[in-house]
């Protein structure tokens, strides 16, 4: 087994995952780039295990603590499994959802979706790629899938240098996918949406909001194919105005309104920026007495946190002006770094120019198939705030 030393600010039993360049002291000879490799501190007190990248500046990332175990292929399907069974303490094994969030279930840079009785991996790490024929085998294995796609694409791959990968690797996809969740019919693009086709975060939030839509006129921003928009009129809603930016989503929020019966006329589909198109909202002078931002994270990056934080004030002064008095908007953030007090404080800084007050009704935050793991801050990125306005 092949070391890697390393000098860490502290002596912890669970450091973060990633180990940057910077903090490695002394390596084995013959460490290869994707290797897996033993990680061991300046006293020789052994920290974990993990994979070796030395073009990532996550250039060790750390899959098992406190001892030397390789992820074979039963040491794979073992930790799939453990994974989809604490699910199971939320969610009927028939449904979707997330059942592998890479580091907060020990699988540094995979991620497992299951759509019905499909699955959709994806791999953003060096270490991980060259473990892909055992997570095909560990899913066949687990699950008797419909089917097994791989949609490596993220943007965590450019990191570790490498290229897009998309595969079907068993059974048959047929794309659009329809999955029935939460009471409703959705056609999920698979080979081609965002993520892995289909937002499973706001799984819960989706819900929880449809609950204020009953009657209501309500505006969907940045709606993507249609998650908020289809509980809202699931619980009968007057209208719902939706904007998003994507062409190919929009063609698919139709199809979603279609299939599961809901009249047309009741939703405006607004195809554009909504930087834009909030103002001409603002020309028509509806009023909304419920209203979503679900933007995308506008930033990762700590230090361009200044540029999304003024992005979501002018979102919330223009969202405030529209929404009727005794309405409600929630609003979210799905970047780790835009916390939920940077939401806090960016709409306390709203208000102050504004002759109504806003009320924080609730907060939400991802759903539980995307648990947070405390040594692994990042886990935790989606919050929100359900907001009403007096
Ligand atoms: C986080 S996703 C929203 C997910 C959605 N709420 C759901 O429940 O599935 C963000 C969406 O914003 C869209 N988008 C990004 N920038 C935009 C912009 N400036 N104006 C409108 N839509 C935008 C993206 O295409 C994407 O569909």
């Amino acid at each position: 087994m092949k070391k890697v030393k390393v000098k860490l600010p502290q002596e912890l039993i669970y450091p973060h995952p990633y180990i940057l360049k910077s903090k490695i002291i002394e390596i084995d000879e013959g460490i290869k780039d994707g290797d897996e490799v033993l990680i061991i501190n300046e006293k020789n007190k052994i920290i974990g295990t993990g994979f070796y990248n030395s073009s990532s500046y996550k250039t060790l990332r750390i899959h098992t603590y406190r001892e030397f175990k390789e992820l074979t292929y039963e040491e794979i399907k073992k930790r799939i499994e453990k994974a989809f069974l604490n699910r199971l303490l939320y969610f009927d094994r028939n449904e979707s959802f997330r059942v592998v969030f890479s580091e907060s279930d020990f699988l540094t840079g995979l991620i497992i979706d299951k759509f019905s009785d499909g699955f959709v991996f994806q791999i953003n790490s060096l270490g991980m790629e060259r473990k892909r024929d055992l997570i095909v085998k560990s899913l066949k294995e687990l699950f008797n899938p419909l089917f097994i796609y791989e949609k490596s694409d993220g943007t965590g791959r450019k990191e570790e240098e490498l290229p897009e990968f998309k595969k079907l690797h068993f059974g048959n996809l047929k794309n659009p996918y329809l999955i029935f969740t939460e009471g409703l019919y959705f056609l999920i693009d698979i080979e081609e949406g965002q993520k892995t086709g289909f937002f499973l975060d706001q799984k819960i939030n989706r819900l929880k909001l449809g609950k204020y839509a009953k009657g209501k006129i309500c505006l969907d921003l940045f709606s993507y194919t249609g998650g908020f928009t289809l509980h809202f009129l699931k619980e009968e809603a007057e209208r719902v105005f939706v904007v998003e930016i994507s062409e190919k989503a929009i063609s698919l929020l139709k199809e979603n309104i279609r299939i599961n019966n809901f009249p047309e006329k009741k939703v405006k589909i607004i195809e554009g920026d909504v930087f834009e198109k909030i103002y001409e909202i603002e020309n028509w002078k509806i009023k909304f007495d419920l209203i979503v931002n679900d933007p995308p994270s506008f930033t990762h990056k700590k230090r361009k946190k200044e540029n999304a934080l003024r992005a979501y004030k002018e979102l919330h002064s223009k969202i405030f002006d529209i929404l009727n008095k005794g309405g409600i908007c929630a609003t979210f953030s799905c970047t780790q770094a835009v916390g939920i007090n940077d939401l806090i404080e960016n709409l306390t800084g709203v208000q102050k120019n504004k002759e109504f007050l806003i009320h924080i009704k609730d907060f939400l935050f991802q759903s539980p198939c995307h648990p947070v793991s405390l040594y692994f801050p990042e886990s935790f990125y989606l919050k929100g705030l359900v907001l009403l306005k007096e």
